[in-house]
């Protein structure tokens, strides 16, 4: 390949499939398949792509190089999900390694010019589950991997079999994460869920990577539980939390040792594992590491992303740029126009779209920070939809439904009203990024929403909607240059109520993706018991 690389197309055909267009080095457009198709977890790449290039102008004959992440060696004849098809050259395509593409999301947006990079994914190319590197400039180095490359036996894989033996999906492991907190992690502490490798990575002891590999490994160890799975009963939630522990325990200990071999205090992480928040945490407090870069996306939705880094970095050998990453929310936004029309639309047919629900009038505000403050410290639930949507499973003040955090009921009106989630799941909090202090026992900085930290004990009964049962809470700082519209709703409820933080959730129904677009937005709250819906510069309420 001859000449300048400067537009590379990251595509991920896989579940949590999608595109991103690189523009000399920077991501001019990301986009998740599911947000596209509405089903969560969607495969495959087709849709992101059409997205991708009609957002930024572009024709499939103008990007230099294409970059896929399959688990096989060499690039298939259709290219990965029939890009041939298309009549693009084969030539102009390449493939990256899976983990290697998940640790290039995490260095190569990070502010870091030398790391240690973790990847924790559930399966990479060869089986390959935890993989270390070392990342410097604009190079990736291979340090240290799981030996049993064996994806059935791997962190990830362990934590996933618990999710499905609790009956929910493998992939809801924030809901497994969520019940470990109501439990006791010592009462099984006399099993080991995992073994150390001579090399200093783990495997699990599960038989099977399934449900029924869970059940199993509890009836050899002689351990009683009822057939029927109950997030109220303990021995379940007990599970959950040695589960939890011993997720620590491992990860903990891997970073330990790499960190003390390389004596680096710089940590990027990346793979469904980095989404732990709670072990997130435990490792800014149980080892050397002083700094972590985790990308939003850090699972499989980041694949895109990875690739594409890969291909101007790793493949094309650009000088590497380091800065802080932030989310450019303003790329990708909805114009007035097209929101009116939309609503102006739906209004006229809206039967049709969501039968049965209730007739709807909107009008434009000059203000929708102020408002919507203003209705959130009344104590209403709202729709919260500007600018562009974040890249990442985290709603972080683009596509959100937010509410007042003080009434301690309003976690169970937000459940019974709209998000139908189980009751023992906790909700997270933005704050001010200048006031995070006064709330929590930390003052570190968590813009991706990817960190949890101890409520002050004086705040946890002022604030109990954002509470965990633990006394925890999953945070968001907010700042006003990388966050402007959104920072500014906070500020204005702040001068209003005294507090500086709100109750922040997806903007979307229980197993459903994130909204995308302004007519999904509207669809959600037809279909719910949100009481407005704040649409960029409009706000819709329902007539009842
Ligand atoms: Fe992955």
């Amino acid at each position: 390949m001859t000449g300048k690389i400067g537009k590379i197309l990251g595509l991920n055909k896989g579940h949590d499939g999608g595109c991103t267009l690189l523009i000399d080095g920077e991501i001019a457009v990301n986009m998740s398949e599911e947000r596209l198709t509405r089903v969560k977890y969607a495969y495959g790449w087709i849709n992101s792509l059409k997205y991708c290039l009609e957002k930024t102008k572009t024709r499939l004959d103008e990007v230099d190089l294409v970059v896929f992440s399959d688990y096989s060696d060499k690039i298939r004849g259709d290219y990965d999900g029939r890009l041939s098809y298309f009549g693009f050259p084969k030539k102009r395509c390449i493939r990256a390694d899976h983990h290697i593409s998940h640790a290039c999301s995490a260095f190569f947006t990070s502010p870091f010019d030398r790391s240690l990079v973790l990847v924790i994914d559930g399966r990479g190319n060869n089986n390959n589950t935890e993989s270390v590197y070392i990342g410097e400039g604009n190079s990736i180095t291979k340090v240290g991997g799981n030996p049993v490359a064996n994806y059935e036996k791997g962190i990830v894989a362990a934590y996933q079999a618990f999710t499905s033996y609790f009956g929910w999906h493998q992939n809801e492991a924030g809901k497994t994460m969520g019940l470990s907190s109501y439990g006791n992690p010592n009462k099984f502490s006399n099993l080991s869920l995992f073994t150390e490798t001579k090399e200093g990575m783990f495997y699990n002891n599960l038989e099977y990577h399934t449900a029924d590999g869970v059940g199993e490994y509890f009836k050899r160890h002689k351990v009683i539980v009822p057939k029927k799975f109950s997030s109220q009963v303990l021995v379940y939630k007990d599970m959950a939390a040695w589960l939890q522990a011993e997720f620590e325990r491992v990860v903990i200990g891997i970073i330990n040792k790499f960190q003390k071999e390389t004596g680096l205090k710089n940590l990027c992480m990346a793979g469904g594992g980095a989404l732990n928040t709670v072990c997130n945490t435990k490792i800014l407090e149980k080892t050397n590491i002083e700094k972590i870069h985790i990308f939003p996306a850090a699972g499989d939705p980041g694949q895109s992303v990875g690739n594409a880094l890969y291909g101007y970095y790793i493949f094309a050998k650009n000088e590497r740029r380091i800065r802080v990453w932030k989310q450019d929310y303003r790329k990708d936004s909805f114009s007035e126009n097209e929101i009116q029309k939309m609503l102006k639309r739906i209004s006229e047919v809206r039967d049709l779209v969501i039968p049965k629900s209730l007739p709807f009038r909107y009008r434009t505000i000059d203000n929708p920070a102020k408002i919507g403050a203003k209705l959130i410290s009344q104590g209403k639930i709202i729709g919260w939809f500007q600018e562009g949507s974040e890249i990442g499973p985290r709603a972080l003040g683009h596509r959100s439904i937010l509410c007042d955090a003080r009434p301690e009921n309003m976690k169970d009106i937000l459940n019974n009203r709209v998000k139908h989630r189980e009751v023992f799941r906790p909700f997270a909090a933005s704050v001010l990024r200048e006031k995070i202090s006064d709330y929590f026992e930390t003052d570190m900085d968590s813009p991706f929403m990817l960190f949890v930290v101890p409520v002050k004990t004086e705040f946890k009964m002022k604030i109990p909607a954002v509470t965990h049962v633990d006394g925890t809470c999953r945070v968001q700082t907010v700042t006003k240059t990388d966050n402007g519209t959104y920072y500014d709703l906070i500020s204005a409820y702040y001068k209003l109520t005294g507090v500086a933080l709100i109750l922040n959730t997806s903007y979307n129904l229980a197993g459903e993706p994130i909204v995308e677009t302004p007519t999904d937005a509207l669809r959600c709250f037809l279909s719910t018991k949100m009481d407005y819906l704040i649409l960029g510069n409009f706000l819709v309420e329902k007539i009842k």
